[in-house]
């Protein structure tokens, strides 16, 4: 997608140098646009947990180029168990989104199938890229899947379709083209007016900072709302249509995807408000089926409810919002049940949130 005109993916090899991986610095949009270099695993790491990158998707292709980073500089002995290491290690950086072992374990499994190769390293590096061109894939036939849901719904209204999302599950959030506004840009492209309801997503702010910025660059009409004016605009039917992205869904369809979520899905259902989630293979968990119960929620720093980030006099400043001495709980994901999920929009099309209707379209991962 688009930054003032110039095409970008999140996430490249340096042209100059393809031992070091640049990335977007996302802790600084929109206010400042920067790149990051990664030039070791441990490097993968910072950003991955840090947020330089965020998202599950990019997350996942992050610590794909980190497994590439550390078979370079790995010593020659016992090596293999170093790898398998830093392979934990990365996975460790964040619990919550699944698209993170999956790509650490596609690149292990990779590493150790091909260590006899002599042209290892670039083909571990091939490997890296192939996964990022999956995840752009993955978004473009995830955004014409869901142009559809846009589509009828513009052919019965005749006006703009007001789509709410929240968090950014947008191209920042994976490489190109995003999940939840794959759909959005496609309509968009396609001079189907829509105009985006984008929750701020506290305590981050993903939405206010990140989807707006990115709505904005593409030129896509949007509205940043604080997280609690969903409920109202659902009320009002100001909301045709709710979607988000996901970090990790269920076999059987229970979504984690960013805190409050779960109440925008309550509120969708009370208003009779379709509510999607889109997502790639990628965020299944093929061997969950309690998402409630099993789905790691991350629990972040209190200084990220505490304080806030924002522009004043030509710097990112921060002040504190409460008092010095109050305690404070930061989950970071919740976990929307299948029932209050209209459905799936994933590579392969959309389907219902339950097993059978997931299984139907990945027939492979039946009797896994
Ligand atoms: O904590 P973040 O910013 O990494 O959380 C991101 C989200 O929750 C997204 O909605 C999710 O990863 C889907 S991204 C396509």
């Amino acid at each position: 997608m688009k930054i003032q005109g110039k095409h970008y993916h999140t996430i490249w090899v340096d042209e100059q140098d393809s031992t070091i991986i640049q990335v977007i610095d996302q802790r600084k949009l929109p206010f400042v646009f920067e790149t990051f270099a990664l030039r070791t695993a441990d490097d993968a790491y910072f950003a991955i947990k840090e947020m330089v990158v965020r998202g599950a998707p990019l997350i996942g292709v992050t610590a794909a180029y980190g497994m590439y980073l550390a078979l370079l500089i790995l010593s020659q002995n016992n090596w293999e168990n170093d790898l398998k290491q830093v392979a934990e290690y990365l996975k460790s950086s964040r619990p919550t989104a699944v698209n993170l072992a999956f790509a650490v374990d596609e690149m292990l499994d990779f590493i150790l199938e091909n260590k006899e190769n002599a042209d290892l390293k670039e083909k571990v590096l091939a490997k890296a890229a192939e996964l990022k061109q999956l995840e752009i894939d993955y978004g473009n036939s995830i955004g014409e899947h869901g142009l559809q849901l846009i589509e009828k719904i513009y052919e019965k209204k005749g006006d703009t379709v007001n789509i709410l999302t929240h968090c950014n599950a947008g191209w920042l959030a994976c490489i190109d083209w995003g999940t939840a506004t794959a759909p959005v840009y496609k309509a968009h492209l396609k001079g189907i007016p829509v105009h985006v309801w984008v929750d701020e997503t506290r305590p981050r702010n993903q939405g206010a900072r990140l989807t707006s910025y990115e709505l904005g660059e593409q030129g896509v009409p949007h509205t940043v709302i604080p997280d609690n004016a969903g409920g109202h605009l659902m009320q009002h039917d100001m909301v045709d249509l709710v979607i988000v992205g996901s970090d990790r869904t269920t076999v059987t369809g229970d979504v984690a995807n960013k805190i409050g979520t779960y109440l925008k899905a309550l509120a969708a259902h009370d208003n009779r408000v379709p509510f999607y989630v889109a997502l790639p293979s990628s965020t299944f968990d093929w061997e969950m089926h309690d998402g409630v119960k099993e789905i790691p929620i991350e629990q972040r720093s209190a200084d990220e409810v505490a304080e806030i980030e924002g522009w004043h006099n030509d710097l990112i400043q921060t002040v504190r919002l409460i008092p010095k001495n109050s305690p404070v709980a930061n989950y970071g994901f919740d976990v929307t049940p299948a029932r209050l999920v209209s459905g799936l929009i994933s590579e392969r099309g959309i389907c219902k949130a339950d097993k059978t209707s997931i299984l139907n379209l990945y027939p492979e991962k039946i009797n896994r």
